[in-house]
């Protein structure tokens, strides 16, 4: 626009004298007449109505120029455009005109603090029973396939547990040629538990019933996340994974697929239910093998991740080596965890871009986050 402008040497309507020197010819020096001023008049009236012409296309030029390019200011307003675009469901959609940025903002409910593979639901934390939860529970037996067994047709699992379940039921008929394993007990509902407390209650006394059987509403059984697990032994008939030693695949390998062992004799104390063999919980890769490994239960794994945040240092897992170490979007290892408490109705959550991340409420007081390192 300057260089137009260069063009000429006044401001459109402001009279500039010439001295005859820069005028440079005879016409300045003659005597002015009317016609002659009149002449003058209309010349001048001619550059105005020009200079405005020019002045408007000029004006109309940049105008597009700038509204085409529509570079952010900083990277300040970069980022307000960038949370401008969470959607609904909270997950941030990338602009397609700016550069993708180092990492997304996530937000999330409260409600979602309740939901997810790493919520603990003991005596002290029931289920929220979230909708969204619930109505991913389906019957397994419309889902499984031929590697293993259910105790009746119409017991019901969350959806995404059946499929686990079903690619690592498979992976141990190929690896040992055994399809032993039944499942027991799977989703209860909340009447279903009131209905399974009463019976133990009943048959073997409320000590029994308060020391094996959650409370309704504090069950495991209604996440959907949980299975009673027994065998089925060669003559036909049952019995628990701990005495068929065909079961031993499951029992070594569980971790890998996510799934841990709930109740350990050993933390009694800890999760206030008595140690039970065939009781298993899905959390997730890798935190069912840092549980193994680490030896810990739910109840003091939730307190452990609390103390690895994004400000202070986070947790990665590595082919079976946990490491504590600062946050960084190119972590070297196979998974980054930390913890962000949930600030109310509305948490913001930072992940790496490019990467896979799971987010799951721990059901007490925020969230975990499990990022995947991204393929190279
Ligand atoms: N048997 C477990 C503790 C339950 O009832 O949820
Ligand atoms: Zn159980």
């Amino acid at each position: 626009m300057n260089n137009n402008n260069r063009n000429f040497d006044f401001e459109p309507g402001v009279k500039r004298t010439y001295t005859p020197e820069e005028a440079g010819h005879d016409k300045f020096r003659r005597p002015v007449t009317r016609q002659h001023r009149r002449r003058k008049r209309d010349f001048n009236a001619g550059i105005v109505i020009i200079t405005v012409v020019f002045a408007i296309v000029v004006g109309v030029c940049a105008g597009v120029i700038l509204l085409g390019d529509r570079e952010p200011i900083s990277e300040a307003g970069k980022y307000i455009e960038e949370q401008s675009l969470l959607n609904e469901s909270g997950i941030v959609t990338e602009p397609s005109e700016t550069e993708p940025p180092a990492e997304l903002q996530i937000n999330v409910t409260e409600e979602q603090m309740h939901m997810g593979n790493l919520i603990l639901v003991n005596y002290a934390y029931p289920y929220a029973f979230a909708e969204a939860e619930v109505n991913e529970i389906v019957t397994i037996s419309e889902y499984m396939n031929e590697n293993y067994y259910v105790r009746n047709a119409n017991m019901k699992l969350r959806k995404s547990i059946v499929e686990i379940f079903n690619r690592m039921t498979g992976d141990m008929y190929a690896a040992t040629g055994y399809r032993c394993l039944q499942i027991n007990s799977s989703y209860r509902s909340y009447q279903e538990q009131v209905d399974t407390y009463a019976y133990y209650k009943d048959t073997n006394g409320e000590e029994y019933a308060k020391t094996y059987v959650a409370n309704p509403g504090y069950s495991e059984h209604h996440t959907g996340l949980a299975l009673d697990l027994n065998s089925i032994t060669d003559s036909g008939g049952t019995s628990p994974l701990i005495y068929n030693e065909k079961c031993q695949w499951f029992m070594d390998n569980c971790e890998e697929y996510g799934f841990v062992l709930r109740y350990d004799a050993a933390k009694k104390d800890i999760t206030k239910i008595n140690g039970e063999s065939w009781h298993y919980r899905y959390v997730g890769k890798p935190h069912s093998i840092i549980m193994k490994s680490m030896n810990f239960c739910l109840e003091e794994y939730t307190d452990y991740i609390k103390s690895f945040t994004k400000d202070t240092y986070v947790l990665t897992y590595n082919k079976g080596t946990v490491s504590k170490v600062e946050y960084d979007i190119d972590f070297d290892a196979e998974y980054m965890i930390y913890y962000v408490p949930c600030a109310g109705e509305k948490t913001v959550i930072t992940v790496p871009n490019f990467c896979e991340y799971e987010i799951s409420g721990n059901n007490v007081d925020g969230y975990v986050v499990t990022v995947a390192k991204r393929n190279q």
